[in-house]
């Protein structure tokens, strides 16, 4: 049980009672105690009180004597808070119990599909998949912690009119050097000489528009070398993956191309609940509250005028076979802001059709760019878009050298490790470290700085806590009593009881800059205790109840990493 919890519940029924009604005691962190309560300011107007008057008869009746050392009335009618010692004490011995550290699983386990990642076939990945495959991830490991049951759906691209085009090039350069060249990584070499001759190529056009409607009309031979371009574009993109240590394998894959069949089906179904609309020869759905800038009704274009499925109805149909087929109640989609509109209006869609009603919902998880230094989008310094596996080895061969030169006694092995876990942490800390609506900036520096808001900083902060126990040559001992005598202490503590909110509250929200800033909080607070409270220095109970508390840090700031799909070397 956290603190906001229990306090809730002590003062909801003393609320309850003075207010005849049911009221949120709104209760939150404070500067000025523990916690605070402002509850009784909103209940002024509709009770005729002043609000000092209410929270004194709130005080009166909430039954805090076990948990509160003190509970003042303050300001224009707050209520202030002070946990006692042994209460938070006792807290936090159940949690050096917990092997969930006090967040328990959901009661009511749902079916979790998370959208992530989806690369391109035969295109590079840049960095807004960078951004969808590290949130994502992180989202499917925290819900997955939670005990939902989380489905991942790579939604490739892998289907489509520059299939023609592509295929026509991969004979040209015949499979074995196509597949060369692709499995190497080179994909934006292989689009970029497809896409130059297409423009550039009257006969290269012709071929590939009569390759496209064969790939549609099912030629074998075609879709054999379709199958080609997307199994070596696949292997490629697991090894990003593998790089960096993300949760998707090859399993996962769930391309466009894989609701082909569905495709139909979805747009009959839309015709016979009378919501599709011709329109410019297209086959249209008009969700309401879709208009453009012009104030014109927007469509959302579900057959196009040469009887082509594009993108809008292959999410329909995946939109449709997660929640009928999958039986999914909470639908996420991690792809950037600039989707935004088509998110809004596939969804407006799925609830017309009604595959899309509560208790089901999705939602648009999106996110910002990633910036260049100049504060302009992030471009190679040849002015192209980056190298997703360039910037990963460069995260990497920077925190390797850092790892190397502050630990020269690293052996080989570790160092790379170290290296790996560092680099690829600092990069997925810097992306979920910032709301993720806003864009960031790509500084190396700061990411991989050991002071400050960043992954190294809280992996140190975990080597320390796990030397700590190598010198004292044994683990903490759960049972022992908890006391709080130094504010350090105390101040640790407090955060320590806080990680089941703020696990509970990302959940819902998926802002997982909040879980960092809990981490980052966390650290500071521990690094604090250390300055002032010797741990192994410290005698008998003291002692017994400081190596609980670091150990307790070490294994939250393990799980809260862990959930971000960050590592924890046990040495830096
Ligand atoms: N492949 C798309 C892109 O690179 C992202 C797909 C996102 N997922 C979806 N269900 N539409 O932009």
């Amino acid at each position: 049980m956290d603190l906001e919890r229990l306090l809730t519940d002590r003062l909801a029924p003393a609320f309850a009672a003075v207010a005849g009604v049911p009221v949120d005691p709104a209760v939150r962190r404070s500067q000025h105690a523990d916690f605070q309560s402002d509850a009784a300011l909103g209940l002024a107007r509709r009770l005729s009180r002043p609000p000092r008057e209410i929270a004194a008869e709130v005080r009166e009746r909430a039954a805090l004597a076990d948990v509160c050392a003190s509970v003042e009335v303050s300001g224009p009618g707050f209520l202030n808070l002070t946990v006692a010692d042994h209460a938070l004490g006792g807290l936090v011995s159940a949690l050096a119990v917990d092997p969930r550290l006090g967040v328990p699983p959901v009661a009511e386990p749902e079916t979790v599909v998370v959208d992530y990642s989806a690369p391109n076939v035969a295109k590079e990945m840049h960095v807004g998949h960078l951004r969808s495959t590290v949130i994502g991830d992180a989202a499917a490991r925290t819900l997955e912690w939670l005990g939902h049951r989380v489905l991942r759906a790579n939604h490739l691209g892998d289907w489509g009119t520059p299939f023609g085009m592509l295929i026509e090039h991969l004979l040209d350069l015949g499979e074995a050097g196509a597949a060369q060249e692709l499995s190497m990584g080179d994909l934006d070499g292989f689009y970029k000489a497809a896409r130059a001759k297409f423009d550039d190529d009257e006969a290269f056009r012709e071929r590939s528009r009569r390759r496209v409607v064969a790939l549609q009309g099912g030629d074998p031979a075609t879709l054999r070398l379709w199958r080609l371009l997307v199994t070596q574009s696949e292997s490629y993109f697991l090894t990003v993956y593998d790089l960096l240590d993300v949760t998707l394998t090859g399993d996962d894959f769930r391309g466009e191309s894989s609701y082909h069949d569905q495709l139909a089906p979805t747009v009959e179904e839309l015709d016979r609940l009378g919501l599709l609309r011709r329109s410019e020869g297209a086959d249209c759905v008009f969700p309401p509250g879709s208009v453009g800038r012009d104030g014109e009704p927007l469509p959302l274009i579900v057959r196009k005028s040469d009887g082509g499925y594009g993108y809008p109805a292959t999410d329909l149909a995946a939109l449709r076979h997660r929640t009928g087929t999958l039986g999914a109640t909470r639908l996420l989609y991690v792809v950037g802001l600039p989707q935004r509109r088509h998110f809004e209006m596939v969804f407006a869609v799925g609830a017309q059709a009604g595959w899309l009603t509560a208790p089901v919902r999705a939602e648009h998880v999106g996110f910002g760019s990633i910036l260049g230094p100049d504060g302009r989008m992030l471009r190679s310094r040849a002015g192209g878009s980056v190298k997703l596996v360039g910037l990963l080895t460069e995260a990497v061969e920077r925190a390797t050298a850092l790892a190397r030169e502050r630990n020269p006694e690293l052996g080989e092995a570790e160092a790379a490790e170290v290296g790996r876990a560092v680099g690829i942490g600092a990069i997925k800390y810097a992306d979920l470290s910032g709301d993720r609506h806003k864009d960031y900036v790509l500084d190396w520096e700061r990411m991989l700085s050991l002071d400050g808001n960043t992954a190294p900083y809280l992996q140190y902060a975990y080597s320390r806590v796990r030397s700590i126990f190598r010198r004292a040559g044994a683990a903490a001992r759960p049972d022992a009593d908890v006391s709080l005598a130094e504010p350090a202490e105390r101040a640790l503590a407090m955060e320590l009881v806080g990680f089941a909110a703020v696990v509970e509250e990302v959940a819902g929200s998926l802002e997982f800059h909040r879980l960092t800033a809990y981490l980052h909080r966390l650290a500071v607070a521990f690094s604090a205790f250390y300055e002032r409270c010797p741990v192994l220095r410290a005698d008998g109970p003291v002692r017994e109840s400081r190596l609980v508390l670091c150990e307790l840090t070490g294994r939250v700031l393990r799980q809260g990493l862990d959930l971000l799909g960050i590592r924890t070397p046990e040495r830096l």
